[in-house]
Order: C-alpha cells, then structure tokens, then sequence
C-alpha cells in the first residue's frame, strides 16, 4: 500500500484546476440508468470512488464507456440484474444510491446495507422509509435492502433528517413515479441541484431543487442526455486551506465561488484575503499567522462537514483557541488524534474540539482514517517540522484527482511511496 510522504514548511504558492464533484458524478452515474437512451457525462474525476460506482454498474449489466476527451458514457439498455453486493457497498456507501434508479425503473432493487463506517452509525432508515411511502414492499433480509414495486406513486415526504443521498435517492425514484412528489426538508447542497439538473435534461419534471422543498411530477420515461458535472466544492476548499495554513496564495480555477460562502468567510475570519471572479478564488495569507476561528457544521449552505477536518488542522497552527463542533456525523475527530501525535494541542469534549494553536507541528508518522480526515494530515504536514508519512492513503484516492501531482504544482514537496 503506498503512502505519502510530506516535507512542511514551505508556502505554497499558484495555481491549481478544479476537478468535477465526487459527489455530483456518484448520484448522477447512478441516475443515469433512469434513461432510456445513452447518457454522455463530463467532468467525471478521476477517482477510486466513481471507478467502483462504474464498477458497480457495469456488474449490473450497464455498459459504461470512458471516453478520456468526451467523458463517461453509460447506457443502461442491457440491465441483467439489480443486486449491489456486500463487498461493494462495503467500500463505498454511496453505492446506496441504486436504490432509488433501480426500483423506478426496472421495479425491483437488492442493495447491501452499508453497515457502520469510520466517521459514525449512517444509517439509511430515511431512504428506506421514503420509497415505502411511495408505495413500494421492503424487507431487511441477510443484510440486503429488498426493494419491489410496480410503479412507485407520488406522495409528500417530510424527511426526518437532512440527508444529501437521501434527498437524491428518493428525489431520483419520484421522476419515474405515477402522480406528484413533494420532498419537504429536502437537502439543498450543490450536487442535490446538479442532479436535479441532470434529470431535468433527461427529461424529469422537477422544482425547487436547491430549496428544502423539492417537487417533482413523474413522467413515464427519460431519454439520454449530454450533462457535465460541477466543480468540486470541497477540493477547492481544502486547496485554499492549504494556501492559507502554509502562509501562502493559491488561486483554483474551474471552481464555483458561490458553493462556497461559508467557508471563504471562515477564511477571512482566519485573516486570508480572498479574492475571486466568475469561476476562480484566490487566499492570501503571505507573511501572516492565521488566527484561530470557531467552526459549527451544519447542512448547506451553513459550514460543510467535509471541510471541518481542514480547518482543524488551520487551527491547530493558528495564533489563539478555536472551537470546532461537529453536528452532522459522532465520531469525526479521528484525525484529531493523529494531529496531537504531531504536537497539536487539542482537547475534545464530545462532539466540540478546542484547539490551541501551536506555533508549529511536528512530524509523525500517522495514518488517514477516512478521506476528509486524511486531506487534513496532508495539510498538517505541509506546515510541520520534518517529514510526515501518511499511511492508508486509499482513502486520500477515493476523493482527491492526482492529489500529489496538484499540490506539488503549488511548491509542495511530497510525493508518494510504496510502503
Ligand atoms: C453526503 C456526502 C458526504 C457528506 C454528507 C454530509 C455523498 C456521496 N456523500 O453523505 O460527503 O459528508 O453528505 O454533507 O454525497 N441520516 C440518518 N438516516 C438516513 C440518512 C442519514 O439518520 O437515512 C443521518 C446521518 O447519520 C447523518 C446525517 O443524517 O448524521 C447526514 O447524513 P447524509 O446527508 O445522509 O450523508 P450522506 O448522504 O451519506
């Protein structure tokens, strides 16, 4: 298993490209086998998590073509059967995002359970009971979601929780639905409105997507489309961290500034000049010490979850104490057991981390626990002492496009090694 290997101290300074959204291409690879006719996407990532969604389509019977300059191509005219096993939900929960596409349009889906993961309990009861209410016969047997349904029928659901695949999982089995859906507390992140808008040009007859009421009248079929997938929010998020933590400037291009108001404003609070333009942003924070800022997590458009671990590490070097809380998913600070082993001061009183900035780190050697987490032991070791080595970077790979080739390009000097 390779693993990173970080020499800090340097600022990094440039340019970096935006790749497209892991978390638009998976729901939209998924939905994709809602159509009738072949499906072109572009800006899919390079990513471990979208080669195991294609994986899991392609075992399904769904051709999936990558073509390098006009994206993935994905026709699901010859679906054999609609079963995701165990061994590939298990390594990636969004593989749950089948559920819905399959029951709406084939009437019938067995999906593993996705069962615990690294970051806390994820259940998906929300899922399940939306495509019960939409009329469809469930049962929990040997671990498997056992979904049948003649035609799912329209209905409004009031979701329990805020939940991004939830919201895109039932959002999905409603455009092939008898009769109107009306999603209430649906989630408003990004990639719920790129999915919205990529059924839309199947087809779908959907509103309000991007608001926490989602309504959508089933139509009787989709047809193919061509759709590209909108930039990675969190990626360009970490990459501005990193110019920031480093006392540098870094500008990503390709990158959509509006997904990113609450964190561009924890940037300024940090003391970072932010700078930014139709479809790029700059952080500058050469020749200062960021001071510490209190981060709360919350459903969009309130601060991200998958940027918490991040600005951990931002304060962990900042000048001051800052407080991170954790509201969406227990058990999240993992990573922060690892940067204490680099010489963070870090005290944890439930779900909230305090956190007194050092002035500077030491290098460990520490291991990623789950893909967030493992972006921010990369961004503490470009600010310690020494050289860090990041083990279990299978993680890192799952959602960050040529992670080493990107940072490097910035003056960072890391590179990756067979263990
Ligand atoms: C998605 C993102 C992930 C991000 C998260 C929160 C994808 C592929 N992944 O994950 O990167 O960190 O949103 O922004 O888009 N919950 C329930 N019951 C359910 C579903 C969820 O109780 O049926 C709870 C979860 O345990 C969690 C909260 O709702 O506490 C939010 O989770 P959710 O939005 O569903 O996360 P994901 O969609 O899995």
């Amino acid at each position: 298993m390779d693993k990173l290997q970080i020499t800090g101290g340097r600022p990094l300074e440039g340019e970096v490209r935006i790749s497209g959204a892991k978390n638009a291409s998976l729901p939209i690879l998924a939905g994709a086998m809602l159509a009738e006719g072949p499906v072109t996407i572009s800006n899919v990532p390079h990513l471990q998590d979208v080669t195991t969604m294609i994986g899991l389509l392609g075992r399904m019977g769904v051709s999936v073509t990558i073509n390098e300059r006009m994206g993935v191509e994905v026709d699901a005219g010859g679906v054999t059967e609609c079963f995701a096993p165990y061994d590939m939900v298990k390594t990636m929960r969004a593989s749950i995002l089948v559920l819905g596409p399959l029951l709406a349009r084939f009437g019938k889906a067995d999906v593993s359970l996705p069962g615990g993961c690294a970051i806390g309990a994820r259940p998906v009861n929300i899922h399940v009971a939306g495509l019960q209410a939409m009329g469809a016969d469930i049962r929990i047997e040997n671990g498997y979601i056992k979904a049948r349904a003649e035609r799912l029928k329209g209905v409004r659901l009031v979701l329990d929780t805020v939940t991004v695949t939830g919201t895109e999982n039932l959002m999905m089995a409603a455009t092939l639905a008898d009769g109107e859906t009306v999603i209430e507390n649906a989630a408003r992140e990004p990639e719920v409105v790129d999915l919205a808008n990529f059924l839309i040009a199947m087809g779908a007859k959907i509103q309000g997507a991007g608001t926490d009421r989602i309504v959508i009248q089933g139509v009787k079929s989709l047809h193919g489309c061509e759709y590209t997938v909108l930039p990675d929010r969190i990626e360009a998020g970490t990459y501005l961290v990193a110019g920031a933590i480093t006392g540098g400037i870094v500008r990503v291009k390709s990158a959509c500034p509006s997904h990113l108001d609450a964190v561009l404003l924890k940037l300024q609070a940090a003391g970072a000049t932010v700078g930014q333009g139709d479809d790029w942003i700059e952080v500058d924070m050469r020749g200062r010490r960021p001071l510490a800022i209190d981060v709360r997590t919350a459903p969009y458009p309130a601060f991200p979850t998958d940027m918490q671990a991040q600005f951990a590490a931002l304060n962990c070097v900042a000048d001051g104490v800052g407080t991170i809380i954790e509201t969406v998913f227990e058990n999240r600070f993992m990573h922060l057991l690892e940067m204490r082993r680099m010489g963070a001061e870090i005290r944890l009183e439930g779900n909230t981390a305090i956190i007194k900035g050092v002035s500077r780190l030491t290098a460990a050697p520490v291991m990623a626990t789950d893909l967030r987490a493992s972006a921010s032991l990369v961004l503490a070791g470009l600010v310690a002492e020494g050289r860090t080595e990041i083990e279990r970077i299978y993680h890192i790979d799952r959602g960050y496009e040529s992670i080493e080739e990107k940072f490097a390009s910035l003056g960072a000097q890391i590179r990756r090694v067979p263990n």
